[in-house]
């Protein structure tokens, strides 16, 4: 996949969950722009594509069960879509998932990923899905207008690592300090992923040039999503650190971003 390293990066550093959207229509040139990404997006993986509709979040919302949080309307959704079948697909959807929800964040638009079970008889807008797909997930996308938005810029500036476990605990056999500046890099970034209450499944492990993904405890779908949402995070941190390699899945855990030998 073509990573724009230094523009996710960014919008891995800026991005926040966003409940709260103005009504104001988005720009048609930013829509242009978002959906030609989504549109080369969709093409990385069969197993899953990107749709934005013109509709408000609110209008979804009642089909989603097991979503949470109160969201106000927004002038547009994006949905995540995934096929019945297929391997580590809820890896892939996940992983792709995150690079539209870093590039929507980098064209200065809100957030917020909502992961739930899709029953389509609780809602009028017509998603028009093929047989073998399935709604996995979706994100307002919108202006938003969480004025303390200036607030947790600041914040996380002071902060960086925000309200997230630290990088002894994600990294069971342990965090060294004398790893690779990229494998420290990419780690970092990797726990700022977004995950469903911020419950971080995700854990890390480096040897010999490849950085592993594994689940915490029992391995679910949403789960593998969120671990994907994080190989994406761990793969733009290596890239920064100047390191290039290859996304593997499986061979070892999940899913590993393997260095290439230089
Ligand atoms: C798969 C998934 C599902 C989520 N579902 C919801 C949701 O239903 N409602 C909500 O307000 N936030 C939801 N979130 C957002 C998380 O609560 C948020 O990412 C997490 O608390 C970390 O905060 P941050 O994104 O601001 O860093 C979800 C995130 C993920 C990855």
């Amino acid at each position: 996949m073509d990573i724009p390293v230094k523009r996710w990066y960014e919008a891995v550093k800026n991005r926040y969950a966003q409940q709260k959207y103005m009504l104001k229509e988005i720009k048609p040139f930013t829509l242009k722009s978002l959906s030609k990404k989504l549109a080369e997006l969709s093409n990385v993986y069969p197993e899953v594509r990107l749709e934005v509709y013109q509709k408000s979040i609110k209008e979804i919302l009642p089909a989603l069960r097991g979503k949470y949080g109160e969201f106000t309307d927004s002038p547009a959704f994006l949905a995540i879509i995934l096929q019945d079948k297929g391997k580590n697909r809820w890896l892939k959807a996940g992983y792709i998932g995150e690079a539209a929800i870093l590039e929507a964040t980098a064209l200065g638009l809100g957030t917020c990923w909502i992961g739930a079970h899709y029953l389509p008889e609780y809602t009028k807008v017509e998603l028009n899905l093929k047989k073998d797909e399935k709604l996995v997930a979706v994100s307002p996308i919108g202006y938003s207008s969480e004025n303390y938005n200036l607030t947790r810029n600041f914040i996380s500036k002071l902060f960086p690592h925000r309200d997230r476990r630290n990088l002894a605990d994600l990294c069971p056999d342990g965090y060294d300090q004398d790893w690779p500046s990229w494998v420290k890099n990419a780690v970092q970034l990797a726990s700022y992923a977004p995950s469903r209450l911020n419950r971080q499944p995700w854990r890390f492990y480096y040897g010999e040039g490849r950085l592993v993904v594994e689940c915490h405890g029992e391995v679910t779908a949403y789960k593998k999503l969120e671990c994907g949402i994080a190989l994406l995070h761990l793969e733009i941190g290596a890239l920064d650190g100047g390191q290039t390699g290859k996304i593997e899945f499986e061979t070892l855990g999940l899913a590993s971003f393997v260095k290439q030998n230089n």
